[in-house]
């Protein structure tokens, strides 16, 4: 088993990553605890779901559940309410825990309801996608999407334990592995060109699953995540790294409508549109351009943008960004591969990389 610790100052909490470790995911329970609630959704619940509450159970705590339907679409407030509707039909106290089990969706959700249920009760994340295991479920971003903007409702609020089994991505479909791994390659290309140059060299293996190669992208990546999310827990300044090539990605999801490409495919495609606006920017060299298009491609992510109704359509919902100042587009930008900054790019180069990568 390794471990990765995250240090914020909304909590300290540990990232067990494990083959096999849904088993043992009622060690993380509080003993406090007064009951558990497990928030997924239908796919996940029926492949996973009996073994979790098995696992909780042992505890000797009260579990119950709670279906989201399962789908980016159904990010939203209505859906957040099921888990009050539940908590509260049980008049479950500020002691129960929340036990998020599924990917990103169902994490940003779970974990938004654990903020705000009675001002705030404890919460496990179980990620259950690549996505989720190298991104979603570390660092406490939590929220629902509004009809203008992606996740612009929600929570930094810490879970008190991320427990990865790596054993549950046998089930995963092949198009969510590779959305996973758009945000593995991103950790390259703004922290360690040497991790870049890693997933270039194995960008097949960690395609076609080899789990040697997955089990180090995932510890790698909760790394390079916590370190970021531990010395900048509210993104005050240095996690809007994070976001490379998701200024252009969340224009993508909004821009097509939410569930058309998954958010790691826009990702992946937001990596290369983010490089070219690097070299125009910043002067990346043209060769690390095509190398990210080449990894990206490899990993089995789109590397041409939906054309959408033309630029000034990309610039309104690029302008909606949080990253976004008095209506300035800020961007995530490389000056090389394995360094990153923030900032504004001239508007007439965002539209010469638009028009050369829009499909
Ligand atoms: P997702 O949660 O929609 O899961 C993808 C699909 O895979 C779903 O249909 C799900 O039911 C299914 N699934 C999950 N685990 C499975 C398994 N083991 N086997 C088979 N099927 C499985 O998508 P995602 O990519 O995990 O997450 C995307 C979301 O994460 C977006 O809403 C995005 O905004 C959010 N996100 C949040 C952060 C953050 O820091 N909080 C970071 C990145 C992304
Ligand atoms: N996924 C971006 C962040 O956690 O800050």
């Amino acid at each position: 088993m390794t471990d990765v610790m995250v240090s914020t100052p909304g909590g300290d909490y540990p990232i067990h990553i494990e083959a096999g470790r849904l088993g043992r995911i009622g060690e993380s329970l509080p003993s406090d605890a007064t009951a558990v609630v497990v928030v997924t959704n239908p796919t996940i619940n029926n492949l996973f779901g009996e073994q979790v509450r098995a696992a909780l159970t042992q505890s000797g705590k009260p579990v119950t559940t709670v279906e989201l339907p399962d789908g980016e679409q159904y990010k939203d407030w209505q859906t957040l309410n099921l888990i009050f509707d539940h908590m509260l039909g049980l008049q479950l106290d500020r002691r129960a825990v929340i036990v998020a089990l599924g990917g990103g969706v169902v994490g940003d959700m779970a974990g938004f309801a654990a903020a705000v249920y009675m001002r705030g009760i404890r919460f496990i994340q179980v990620p259950t996608t690549l996505l989720a295991q190298v991104d979603s479920s570390v660092g406490g971003k939590t929220a629902v999407n509004h009809p203008l903007g992606k996740n612009m409702i929600g929570a930094f609020y810490q879970p008190i334990a991320v427990e990865i089994d790596t054993t549950v991505l046998n089930t995963l479909p092949d198009r969510e592995i590779s959305a996973g791994l758009a945000e593995v390659v991103k950790y390259g290309l703004i922290m360690d060109a040497a991790f870049f140059a890693w997933c270039q060299e194995n960008a097949s293996g960690l395609r076609s699953r080899d789990p040697d190669l997955l089990a180090t992208a995932i510890r790698r990546s909760c790394e390079f995540k916590a370190q970021v999310v531990s010395a900048d827990e509210r993104e005050s300044g240095l996690r809007a790294i994070l976001n490379l090539g998701h200024t252009f990605a969340h224009a993508i999801e909004a821009g097509l409508g939410y569930g058309q490409w998954l958010h790691g495919e826009a990702v992946g495609c937001g990596l290369v549109l983010a490089s070219a606006l690097s070299e125009r920017t910043l002067g990346l060299p043209g060769a690390d351009v095509e190398r990210v298009r080449s990894v990206v491609d490899a990993i089995g992510c789109p590397t041409r943008a939906p054309r959408l109704l033309g630029v000034e359509q990309w610039m309104s919902l690029m302008r909606s960004d949080k990253k976004a100042q008095a209506g300035e587009i800020k961007f995530v930008l490389m000056p090389e591969i394995g360094q990153a900054t923030v900032g504004a790019a001239d508007s007439n180069d965002v539209a010469a990389v638009l028009n050369e990568y829009a499909a």
